[in-house]
């Protein structure tokens, strides 16, 4: 998977699988845990960066989780000394997913200092029961106390991420929540329909018929979202994800569209006059296919093709990587037409689409050639719109987002 003679790979994740408490909703690996854990595995994390370091180059960063914001001030020191040694430091875009009950002034200003230039901070909701029934460990005043805290340390560039049709949640909570998340000004937003995953306690609620799920409800609470961000000046640029202009990002935006040449058949193209300036560039590389590199728990990476996945289980993470092992529970290589579906797939759920140029450089497969009847049965339906140039879904094929990019998965 590594190859040190071609590009570098150009785009860096980084799982941290510790919260304060489990929310009643979310599925990804994570738990609560002892200071004794958080600190082998900071450790093991260090040695998994040597690992990959000479196939990487970093230009986008992103440490998710989990929730980054709870290693306190001790390991985050020792996480960027070890990004250091691995000369992983001095990406364009480097992002930290924090939870508003774990922002700190000083961790904050430690983040900035060490290169950290955008923050995701998970909100959800601004209404105290919604939060509560959602098993968030935070208030709403933490939000706005949190959102200070991080303008203060210097954080230009903040991601909101809020969650709709949540049970229980009415039209008029929403639009309240929402009008109160954009009246905070964050650059860009974030905002998820409720999944019901598996192994969850909301799950579980709703299969013993505690609450039904209301799809038309859903689809009235997306219509507002759209229409409220776009009327508070931010673009939407995916099904999900909403970003502001700002000229003090150009440059950023230049270099890194240059830069992100990490792999001979999938080179991430150039943006697309739709995508707005501040649109997280780490989420675009994933959308396009791009190459990318996962370290820590349950992380999964995907390099020239071939997928792999970390151990779901941080004690057996940090056991192998102390014993010189990779921690990779799982390797897949995809046929060539697989990898192009799949990217054809992801790309679709970005407003741009693809433009049908730019899709064959990138996959060498043609959409006009392999996925012309799927295309034809999405523009009948009303579902996408396609011109000679591109393929996109219309803002109703963007709410069947993954209904309509199913079609092209071979
Ligand atoms: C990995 S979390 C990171 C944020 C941070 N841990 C926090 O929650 O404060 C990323 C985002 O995924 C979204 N999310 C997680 N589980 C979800 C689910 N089951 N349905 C919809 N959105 C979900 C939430 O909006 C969450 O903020
Ligand atoms: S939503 Fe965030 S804070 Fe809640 S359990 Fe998931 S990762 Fe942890």
């Amino acid at each position: 998977m590594l190859n040190p003679c071609g590009p570098r790979v150009s785009s860096l994740y980084v799982h941290v699988p510790f919260c304060a408490q489990k929310c009643a909703y979310c599925a990804f690996y994570s738990e609560a845990s002892s200071g004794d854990l958080i600190n082998r595995y900071v450790a093991a994390l260090g040695r998994e960066m040597e690992q990959v370091a000479r196939d990487l180059q970093p230009q986008t960063v992103f440490f998710g989780g989990g929730t980054p914001s709870l290693l306190n001030l001790r390991q985050w020191e020792e996480i960027f000394c070890a990004l250091e040694r691995s000369k992983l430091l001095g990406a364009e875009e480097f992002t930290v997913e924090c939870n508003p009950a774990t922002v700190s002034l000083d961790k904050a200003r430690l983040l900035r200092a060490h290169g950290v230039n955008r923050i995701s901070m998970g909100v959800q909701s601004l209404d105290e029961a919604l939060l509560d029934r959602l098993g968030r460990v935070h208030t709403r005043a933490m939000v706005f106390k949190s959102f200070d805290t991080l303008r203060q340390a210097g954080f230009e560039n903040v991601n909101l991420d809020l969650m709709f049709a949540i049970p229980g949640q009415t039209m008029a909570a929403w639009r309240q929540t929402l009008a109160e998340a954009l009246a905070l000004g964050s650059e860009h937003l974030s905002c998820y329909e409720v999944i019901y995953e598996e192994d969850t306690p909301l799950f579980t609620q709703l299969q013993a018929g505690e609450f039904a799920v209301d799809e038309d409800s859903a689809c009235a609470m997306y219509e507002e979202l759209v229409a409220c961000a776009c009327a508070a000046g931010l673009r939407q640029y995916e099904v999900a994800n909403f970003a502001r202009d700002s000229r003090g990002a150009k440059g950023v935006l230049a270099s890194w569209s240059n830069a992100n040449r990490d792999d001979h058949h999938f080179t991430t193209p150039p943006l697309h006059p739709s995508i707005p300036l501040l649109a997280c560039q780490h989420n675009i590389n994933y959308w396009r296919g791009g190459s990318f590199h996962g370290l820590g728990p349950s992380a999964t990476s995907y390099v020239r093709g071939v997928r792999t996945k970390n151990w779901s289980n941080t004690q057996l993470y940090c056991e192998q990587l102390e014993q010189g092992k990779r921690p990779v529970e799982s390797r897949e290589e995809l046929p060539l037409l697989a990898r192009a579906g799949e990217t054809a797939a992801f790309g679709l759920r970005m407003v741009s689409g693809w433009p049908f140029g730019e899709f064959k450089r990138m996959t060498g497969h043609d959409l006009r050639e392999e996925w012309a009847a799927d295309m034809d049965s999405l523009v009948q339906r009303g579902w996408a719109a396609r011109s000679p140039e591109r393929f996109r879904l219309t803002s109703e094929g963007l709410r069947f987002a993954d209904a309509a990019a199913e079609l092209f998965l071979r």
